[in-house]
């Protein structure tokens, strides 16, 4: 019972100067949508941010041919389903008790204490996406049946036994790019594009910080030399 395990990860947008890797975002992109969609919707994500820079950074064709070939939407004007087109939305989940992925990976704590301190999340990050990635490689293979519902057995689930049954094995996809498809790195690569999905601006941000963190010390710097300067005299 209780909180799960956690491991820690070392994901290339941690860090003030961290960013997110492209190409890894591409590859969770893969798994998400041949593996997770089958029953997890990203509802908040449009699907036209696949080609925001700092993002997956897909070219614009490449985008409109995917929401195309892998999502129909319900369109009211027309009263049918047609192919989704980049200014669409991805769509809800298909299973009903399957949860939206797009803000999972910050809805998510994957590092507590120690005795609530919150230590740990101050030196470790919050621990969302390794929380994900704990979570995917986390099965035992022990199964129990309750009220007609299988439940899995994982380490990092809290209370230890979910019903989501393992999605990953390893080997469930092909990278074009050659990447491995180990469990642990698929579990990473697609940990990796839900942080993105749940925190798309997260390079803007950490940028912006830093000129605020240049500019302050700057003008820490002015108002240091102004003060000195004004009070000279009455010393
Ligand atoms: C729950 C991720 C594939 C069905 C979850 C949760 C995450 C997740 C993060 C939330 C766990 C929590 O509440 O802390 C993924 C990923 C997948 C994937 C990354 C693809 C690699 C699937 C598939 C199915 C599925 C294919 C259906 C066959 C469920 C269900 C739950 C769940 C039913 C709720 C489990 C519970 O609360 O006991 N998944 N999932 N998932 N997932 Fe998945």
């Amino acid at each position: 019972g209780g909180e799960g395990h956690t491991h820690d990860v070392d994901f290339s947008f941690e860090g003030p100067f961290g960013a997110y890797d492209e190409m890894q975002l591409q590859r969770g992109l893969q798994i998400y949508t041949e593996v997770c969609s089958a029953c997890h919707g990203l509802r908040y994500v449009p699907i036209r941010t696949l080609h925001d820079e700092g993002g997956p950074a897909l070219p614009e064709d490449q985008v409109r041919a995917y929401a195309s070939q892998n999502f129909e939407v319900f369109d009211e004007e027309l009263d049918d389903f047609r192919p989704a087109t980049p200014n669409d939305h991805f769509p809800m989940s298909n299973l009903e008790n399957a949860p939206d992925l797009s803000l999972m990976a910050k809805a998510r704590a994957g590092f507590h204490g120690p005795y609530g301190l919150g230590i740990n999340q101050f030196f470790q990050g919050i621990g969302g996406p390794e929380y994900i990635v704990s979570l995917l490689t986390g099965y035992t293979g022990e199964t129990r049946e309750q009220a007609g519902v299988t439940f899995y057995e994982n380490t990092a689930f809290p209370g230890g036994w979910i019903a989501m049954a393992p999605p990953l094995v390893g080997e469930d996809v092909e990278f074009a790019d050659g990447h491995s498809n180990e469990l642990h790195h698929e579990a990473e690569d697609v940990a990796a594009f839900l942080m993105w999905t749940a925190e798309p601006k997260m390079m803007a941000r950490k940028q912006t910080g830093f000129v605020a963190v240049v500019f302050l010390v700057i003008l820490a710097s002015l108002l240091y030399l102004t003060n000195k300067r004004l009070w000279a005299p009455h010393k």
